[in-house]
């Protein structure tokens, strides 16, 4: 048996798999934001607000901004490309300013304690992978509005847009394994929970590499 995919005949095996994983990555993402959430009480202090706002827009937002595209499990699989565009483009605004309000919050709350900043290396990736998010999004405007720049085929502007996308969603994932690594984490669960939180950015930069790796760079009639 097979499934009818653009022209191309896919095995119902195959599509079953990926369909699954695709469900299960949107369960993932939920629970580890909703884990955070309960974990961190957003509101109860100014460093609640950090970790809360950093799941939701690296594990929530960016994931489902990115998963809306995939063959097998976007909830919006049969909406226009151009409507799914439009989507991700707010999830991905949404995305950009909680990371900056999650940054605010943290760098904040260093300053009222007399901390040092950015010494540790969830600190250092972190605030690299929020200034590219910050750029990932302002580099996307050319998508929107092609004539801002000159001699780029639309083609290579997606192509160029999903390899850095992928980059920033990768940098995002490893910002989100590092706090999990961090002393406020660690002393908040036991030695199961935090395995299991810890598979969760490690199983969606998974999925979202797979997706992105399969639609854009390996396809041939993209290339200009
Ligand atoms: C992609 C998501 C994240 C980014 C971009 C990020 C970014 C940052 C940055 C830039 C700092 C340092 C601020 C400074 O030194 O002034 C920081 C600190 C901190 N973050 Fe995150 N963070 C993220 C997710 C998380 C998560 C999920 C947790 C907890 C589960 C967390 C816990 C902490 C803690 C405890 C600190 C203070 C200790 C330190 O500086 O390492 N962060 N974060």
């Amino acid at each position: 048996m097979s499934h009818d995919n653009g022209g191309e005949a896919e095995p119902w095996l195959y599509s079953s798999a990926r369909a699954s994983c695709a469900v299960l990555t949107h369960v993932v993402c939920a629970v580890f934001t909703g884990l955070t959430a309960v974990l961190s009480r957003p509101g109860t202090s100014l460093f609640s607000w950090h970790p809360f706002l950093m799941t939701l827009a690296f594990s929530l937002f960016m994931t489902e901004a990115i998963l809306l595209f995939s063959r097998h499990g976007s909830p919006v699989k049969k909406y226009p490309h151009k409507t799914k565009g439009r989507i991700h483009g707010i999830l991905q605004c949404l995305c950009v300013s909680c990371a900056t309000l999650g940054l605010a919050a943290i760098v904040y709350n260093k300053h009222l304690h007399g901390k040092a900043h950015f010494t540790s290396w969830h600190g250092l990736v972190g605030v690299l992978t929020v200034c590219v998010v910050v750029v990932q999004s302002l580099a996307a405007l050319p998508l929107l509005y092609h004539s801002l720049v000159k001699g780029w085929s639309l083609a290579k502007l997606k192509r160029y847009h999903a390899t850095s996308g992928l980059i920033t969603y990768l940098l995002g994932s490893v910002s989100l394994y590092l706090g999990l690594c961090s002393g406020w984490f660690t002393a908040s669960v036991g030695d199961t929970i935090w395995y299991l939180a810890a598979l969760c950015p490690v199983f969606t930069a998974l999925v979202v590499m797979s997706q992105v790796t399969n639609a854009y760079m390996a396809k041939k009639h993209l290339q200009s």
